[in-house]
């Protein structure tokens, strides 16, 4: 069940007592990888399951072997794309939910020093006619996911064409992308108070990359 959240008018937080107990457990800084893995797993799929509501249908029958049944399977299937490294963890979910989507990847980190992403790699399939699932656990300042929208938009994806599914938001990075990329939905898990001196989300629950790979 989203919430309506007019702060932002293109943002769905999906409000729901499962999220709010996973992402409780996620936030814990004793929670160890494993464990954390498994939750952004879980997470993803109730945010996937919101963030693809408007995907569109062909009609098609279906023999159930009582009746012919007239219902509907995706028209076309969608584009998942991480932002590497954290944003793997949300693709491999994803992929179960919507087994025919392709995968395309595009690699940044930011740099500590300046928040700025900092761009590496990019491998993107075909996307012409496709909705792109652009996935990312944190928006912070909003670099990184403007950047990788940037990119979508230079392989011919549009803005309307394109939801962003995160797990764990700042007011101040969906400003930036409102500012930026106004026309992309975005779904999300929780959005959280701020944005500390260093750029990380408060309360958040501190690298997800690192907490995933169990890099710290
Ligand atoms: C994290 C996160 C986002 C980014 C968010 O990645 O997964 O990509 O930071 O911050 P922003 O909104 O201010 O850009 P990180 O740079 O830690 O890279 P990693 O996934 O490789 O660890
Ligand atoms: N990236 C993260 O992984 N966590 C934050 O809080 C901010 C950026």
């Amino acid at each position: 069940m989203p919430s309506a959240t007019p702060r932002f008018a293109n943002l769905r937080i999906v409000d729901h007592p499962l999220v709010t107990d996973k992402l409780a457990v996620l936030r814990s800084k004793t929670t160890p990888p494993v464990l954390f893995r498994r939750l952004v797993h879980e997470l993803t799929w109730l945010v996937g399951v919101e963030a693809t509501r408007d995907l569109t249908l062909r009609p098609v029958r279906v023999d159930t072997g009582l009746a012919i049944f007239e219902t509907g399977r995706l028209a076309v299937p969608p584009a998942i794309v991480s932002i590497l490294r954290a944003g793997l963890g949300m693709a491999g979910p994803l992929q179960e939910l919507i087994p025919d989507a392709v995968q395309g990847h595009v690699g940044l980190y930011r740099d500590e020093e300046t928040l700025k992403p900092v761009h590496y790699y990019r491998n993107l399939p075909d996307l012409s006619g496709r909705t792109v699932l652009l996935v990312d656990p944190m928006l912070a300042t909003a670099g990184s996911s403007n950047d990788a929208i940037d990119m979508l938009n230079e392989a011919g994806v549009a803005d309307a064409d394109i939801r962003l599914l995160v797990m764990i938001a700042a007011p101040e990075g969906m400003t930036a992308l409102a500012a930026r990329h106004p026309g992309v939905a975005v779904t999300e898990a929780a959005l959280d108070d701020h944005l500390d001196e260093k750029g990380y989300i408060v309360p958040g629950l501190g690298d997800a990359g690192d907490r995933y790979f169990g890099t710290l």
